[in-house]
């Protein structure tokens, strides 16, 4: 029998991931389906209990029920219970289990289809929600010489620094203080782009080395990319790459075969128009 997969979110018509999917299983010679489930915004545990009771297997997770799902898995791999965040389930009948795959997803994209090395290097992940809290154990694992969270609001990238800080040499402060300090890899992991913002960052944060990744994704380059181009950055990327490796985890979560990216990758641009 055919498996059942899907992504749950609100809204979730735009998602690539029915698409990512779908490719993944050709590709393999996996027999699974994998749909698109929008969940009320007070319903996400009814639609998770619906398809489950429905014989599905697993679902991704996204914007805004990562937390959700990461309370609703009775078992979480260690990523998933430090972010507080889940993005993946494996649905069995006498468990949930709650994977994040975003950490990886992004590193993945970074180092490996970038080509990025991060040790040693001075990162600032600007953003201090679930976005941000999904990727810092990842980064902290390159050993980076500083990881600084800034954020709009100063207090959060505070308490989500003083939450990772067993993990490695990580600090938090509000945008402002960004001022003078530069910085090899900024990484913009705010919601801003959904709203075509960038966020109020000071400049001078870029030298002629430094890369900029922004984790959303557009047909065109995000205003936080174009900021850092403005800025003189070597390089800039958007999140669609992290979005094909953090399914490729996914899929390899529960099906125990990692599926080939690059392909996938650039089918998906090419038939880019909006954003996630
Ligand atoms: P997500 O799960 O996508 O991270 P979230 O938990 O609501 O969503 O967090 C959104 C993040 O984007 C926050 O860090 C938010 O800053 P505040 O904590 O100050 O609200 C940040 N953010 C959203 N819009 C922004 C903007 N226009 N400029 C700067 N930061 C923004």
């Amino acid at each position: 029998m055919t498996d059942r997969y899907a992504v749950v979110g609100h809204p979730i018509s735009h998602s690539q991931s029915p698409r990512i999917h779908a490719a993944f299983a050709a590709q393999t010679g996996q027999d699974l389906s994998y749909s698109a489930l929008l969940a009320p915004l007070e319903g996400f545990a009814q639609t998770v209990d619906e398809f489950r009771a429905a014989g599905g297997k697993g679902l991704n997770v996204t914007v805004p029920f990562k937390p959700d799902a990461w309370q609703y898995a009775s078992q979480h791999s260690e990523r998933a219970a430090r972010a507080e965040a889940v993005n993946t389930l494996v649905l069995e009948r006498d468990r949930v289990y709650g994977d994040n795959t975003d950490g990886p997803g992004l590193l993945r994209d970074l180092t490996v289809n970038q080509g990025c090395t991060l040790q040693d290097q001075r990162i600032v992940v600007i953003g201090a929600g679930g976005a941000a809290a999904g990727i810092l154990a990842a980064l902290l694992a390159t050993q980076p010489g500083e990881l600084v969270i800034a954020n709009r609001t100063a207090s959060k990238a505070l308490e989500l620094a003083e939450r990772f800080s067993d993990l490695g040499p990580v600090s938090g402060c509000g945008l402002a203080e960004l001022a003078g300090d530069r910085f090899d890899l900024l990484i913009n992991a705010t919601a801003a782009s959904l709203d075509n913002q960038c966020p109020a960052l000071p400049a001078g944060m870029i030298h002629s080395g430094s890369g900029a990744y922004d984790l959303m994704y557009a047909a065109h380059p995000t205003p936080f990319m174009r900021w850092a181009q403005a800025e003189g950055a070597a390089w800039t990327r958007d999140g669609l790459g992290m979005l094909v490796e953090q399914a490729a985890e996914s899929f390899a979560v529960w099906r125990g075969v990692r599926p080939e990216t690059h392909s996938v990758l650039k089918q998906l641009r090419s038939g880019l128009v909006t954003y996630q």
